[in-house]
């Protein structure tokens, strides 16, 4: 059985109201910018289930949304490597579109700057990144971000959408797990 998160969580480092208060501004800047655009949100699966939910309802102009799912391999579920594997393509379409990626966290930037070459060779009319978290010490390669939620120091982080070894992405909180642990320890 999988113990309560409370074992794992050694601070809450952003409020449910801190997140909703900038995915709201998150929303009003991304409302503004794609006025006369054809707006295709493409979140990344898993991570970024819960803040393309509550993205999507601050975004008030016309817009799609699809899914797309991949996997880093190589290293252990709490680094990824610069190999990706695209596990889940998406359903659109997207010559021609304006694209915003929706990610949870951008770490080191390897999984982003491989979702974008493979998106940018599919020729969208724009193609451009909004993250929740950024981890911008970590990063080992660049990516330029367009939105950027909160820039977060480097601590493994779970909650609103991330997981830790896979659970507790239902918490309404972005959490810091303490250092050591792993749900299956
Ligand atoms: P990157 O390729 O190193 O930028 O890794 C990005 C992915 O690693 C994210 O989409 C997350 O799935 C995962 N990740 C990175 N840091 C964390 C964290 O602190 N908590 C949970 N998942 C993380
Ligand atoms: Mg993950």
């Amino acid at each position: 059985m999988v113990q309560p998160y409370e074992e794992f969580l050694s601070e809450i480092l952003i409020s449910a109201d801190q997140l909703q208060a900038r995915i709201a501004e998150l929303g009003r800047q991304i409302t503004a910018d794609y006025a006369e655009k054809d707006l295709l949100l493409v979140c990344i699966l898993k991570g970024g289930v819960m803040f393309l939910t509550d993205l999507m309802r601050q975004i008030h102009v016309p817009h799609a949304i699809d899914f797309m799912a991949v996997t880093s391999y190589g290293a252990g579920s709490r680094e990824s490597t610069g190999a990706v594997r695209i596990l889940m393509d998406l359903e659109t379409d997207i010559v021609g579109r304006d694209v915003l990626l929706v990610e949870d966290i951008i770490d080191s930037g390897y999984t982003l700057s491989y979702i974008t070459r493979v998106l940018r060779a599919r020729n969208p009319a724009s193609l451009h990144i909004c993250t929740l978290l950024d981890k911008a010490e970590r990063r080992q390669v660049d990516v330029p971000l367009n939105y950027v939620g909160f820039t977060i120091p480097d601590k493994f982080v779970f909650g609103y959408g991330l997981d830790l070894d896979d659970v507790y992405r239902n918490l309404p909180f972005i959490g810091v797990v303490k250092p050591g642990m792993f749900v299956s320890d």
